[in-house]
């Protein structure tokens, strides 16, 4: 009997499968390129700051200087959670995962967002204003409320990134430092229908809040195959410890058929445009810190990896020993994640609040039929 749908034997995972039409961004595997609106990934690292890239991804051009004045106040002026949200969490287990924390903490946002509910755009712009400007204080203050330490209240004079550190470390961060974390949130930003921001369209299509799409989003973004392989590269580097056992353990993870973290990419079949970024970056770092070994070992990695298999790393790859040699504890560099693509779903969120359809695709159903009815006694 027809069912409607096609054969999902051809499309395992929706590979290739178009679920969407968006103008937000788009990859191209074969070439390696990234476009957020039209502008290359590598204009966008080069000359723009994070903010801009959020006022990109949501209005579809650039913001004139009034415009990125207005967006950054907004979002400066509500970078402080509602108190609640704060005291709450004090009261959660201390050895949480942060991205639990994130996806409760952020849920628990829209308890106290009396105009967050709307899917208007007003409305929905204005929750993404907060949720952007308080995703990074809450993900800032658990690290300190799980150590015993205070939270540190945000800096309205600083920019997202700049006061991201300063609120996870008590202290500001030097400039060279502050532009590269700020590069390294607008390289995440966006990544067209990655599975955490196909999440947040498919939570949006059934025009749920801002809030509820976010919270979805988050969850999805925290399995090991998406946002988690970050924190999983630098375990496997911290596993490994020595640059002169990489070629024997590659070898032998190979062979017993594991996975190599950060390398591979569903849509990348070459360079990922952002690893060319964060492989400088974490080069700037291993060279600041006066510890190279991190570096040495990802690029024999890179290098061997490539030979036997032809693969290239990804996002991941990089950013792994680049937050880690800032002092970024391992379990919040999926957090931090979360800090830059919040731009990408809201992004996302809006789009599909614009010009909206339930998203209610077909499954091909492969169990039994016509079983009848066994009453309980007689099975
Ligand atoms: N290390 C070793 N082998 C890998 C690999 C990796 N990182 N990624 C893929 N492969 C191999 C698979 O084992 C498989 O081999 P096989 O055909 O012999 O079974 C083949 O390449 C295809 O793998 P598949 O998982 O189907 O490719 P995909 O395009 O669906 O996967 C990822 C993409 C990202 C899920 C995959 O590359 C991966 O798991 N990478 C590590 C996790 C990671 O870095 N995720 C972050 C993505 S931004």
């Amino acid at each position: 009997m027809s069912t409607g749908t096609e054969s999902t034997a051809a499309t395992a995972g929706l590979r290739g499968v178009v679920a969407a039409q968006s103008a937000i961004g788009d990859v191209n595997g074969e070439e390696g390129k990234l476009i957020y609106q039209g502008y290359d990934i590598h204009d966008l690292a080069e000359n723009s700051t994070f903010e801009e890239v959020i006022f990109l991804l949501w209005n579809g051009r650039l913001p004139t200087q009034v415009e990125l004045e207005e967006l950054s106040s907004a979002i400066r002026e509500n970078y402080e959670p509602p108190k609640q949200v704060i005291e709450l969490m004090k009261q959660y287990p201390k050895e949480s995962d942060p991205m639990d924390v994130l996806r409760t903490a952020v849920s628990s946002l829209d308890l106290y967002d009396p105009k967050g509910q709307g899917t208007d755009r007003e409305s929905a712009v204005g929750a993404a204003v907060r949720i952007t400007a308080q995703i990074g204080t809450i993900a800032a203050a658990w690290d300190r409320i799980r150590n015993g330490k205070d939270v540190v209240a945000p800096d309205k004079s600083l920019g997202i990134a700049d006061n991201f550190l300063y609120m996870l470390r008590g202290d500001k961060a030097d400039a060279e430092e502050a532009r590269m974390f700020d590069i390294a949130l607008i390289l995440h930003a966006d990544h067209e229908l990655n599975a955490s921001t196909f999440t947040t369209r498919v939570v949006a299509g059934t025009l749920a809040d801002m809030y509820g799409c976010v919270t979805a989003g988050i969850a999805a973004l925290a399995g090991p195959l998406h946002g988690g392989a970050n924190t999983a590269v630098m375990k496997m580097l911290i596993e490994i410890d020595d640059p002169a056992k990489i070629d024997a353990w590659l070898d032998d993870a190979l062979a017993n058929k594991r996975k190599i973290m950060g390398i591979g990419h569903a849509v990348y079949k070459t360079e990922d445009p952002r690893a060319t970024w964060l492989r400088k970056f974490s080069k700037q770092m291993s060279d600041k810190k006066g510890e190279t070994k991190w570096f040495e070992m990802s690029q024999r990695i890179e290098q061997l990896m490539h030979e036997k298999k032809g693969m290239y790393p990804n996002v991941d790859f990089y950013s792994a020993s680049t937050y880690y040699l800032m002092g970024i504890p391992l379990d919040l560099f999926t957090p931090i994640f979360a800090v830059s693509r919040i731009s990408g779903w809201t992004g996302h969120i809006l789009e599909q609040y614009a010009n909206n359809k339930l998203i209610r695709p077909r499954a091909e159903y492969i169990g039994k039929r016509d079983q009848k009815y066994v009453p309980i006694a007689e099975r």
